[in-house]
């Protein structure tokens, strides 16, 4: 991929950003999306908050975190004393990624190549030079291994407070949402704690 480096205009602060990342073609997705999902948030934000990719709800609202992943994480940053009011939320890859479900018109979401991710990452180190957040919290594995690395592993690291690499801010990674969701049941609770308990965490250092 070409990716996102020639779409992405120098010095300019969230809404230009924005703007220029509806036009953005630095990989594929675009090309079945219905639109660009870019972060959302203050661009004062003390905490950004780094999922995967839009789902469905998102490619439908244009906004992040919308559908039940965003319900579940609302909740957690709720419970963890974090002011969602204060929280710049955005996701690793700004287009959805699907598969037509074999039968009906439902889409399924599909994880981001690698390709993708690193195309997509220069709209990532953008909206966190303008937002310049004191802790980034990463989702999950794919905003971990676009931002620390393809040899981070957050089962090994999870709730720890780290350095970003090449930033000022420090940098957290815990489980996605979704992870959470699709849990067998027995263990949906204890993986909803284990969520907050890493966002007190972040509560905490901000
Ligand atoms: N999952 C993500 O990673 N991001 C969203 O915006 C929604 C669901
Ligand atoms: Fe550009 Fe990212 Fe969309 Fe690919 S996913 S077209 S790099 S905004």
């Amino acid at each position: 991929y070409e990716g996102a480096e020639h779409y992405v205009p120098e010095g300019r602060g969230l809404a230009e950003l924005r703007e220029a990342a509806e036009r953005c073609r630095g990989c594929d997705l675009y090309a079945d999306a219905t639109q660009t999902v870019f972060g959302a948030g203050p661009q004062d934000a003390r905490v950004v908050m780094v999922g995967e990719v839009p789902g469905d709800r998102e490619d439908a609202t244009g906004k992040p975190f919308v559908g039940p992943a965003g319900g579940l994480l609302d909740k957690a940053m709720k419970e963890a004393g974090i002011d969602r009011d204060g929280v710049y939320v955005t996701n690793a890859v700004k287009h959805f990624r699907f598969t037509p479900a074999e039968r009906g018109k439902r889409r399924i979401h599909k994880k981001p190549s690698r390709g993708q991710i690193v195309a997509c990452r220069p709209w990532l180190v953008a909206e966190l030079e303008a937002v310049t957040p004191g802790v980034v919290v990463c989702l999950g594995a794919t905003a971990a291994q676009s931002l620390l690395g393809t040899d981070f592993r957050v089962s090994k690291q999870r709730g720890e407070l780290l350095d970003l690499p090449g930033g000022e801010a420090r940098v957290l990674a815990t489980a996605h949402p979704s992870a959470i969701l699709r849990a067998p049941a027995d263990d949906r609770e204890q993986a909803y704690q284990d969520l907050v308990k890493d966002l007190r965490i972040v509560a905490k250092a901000t």
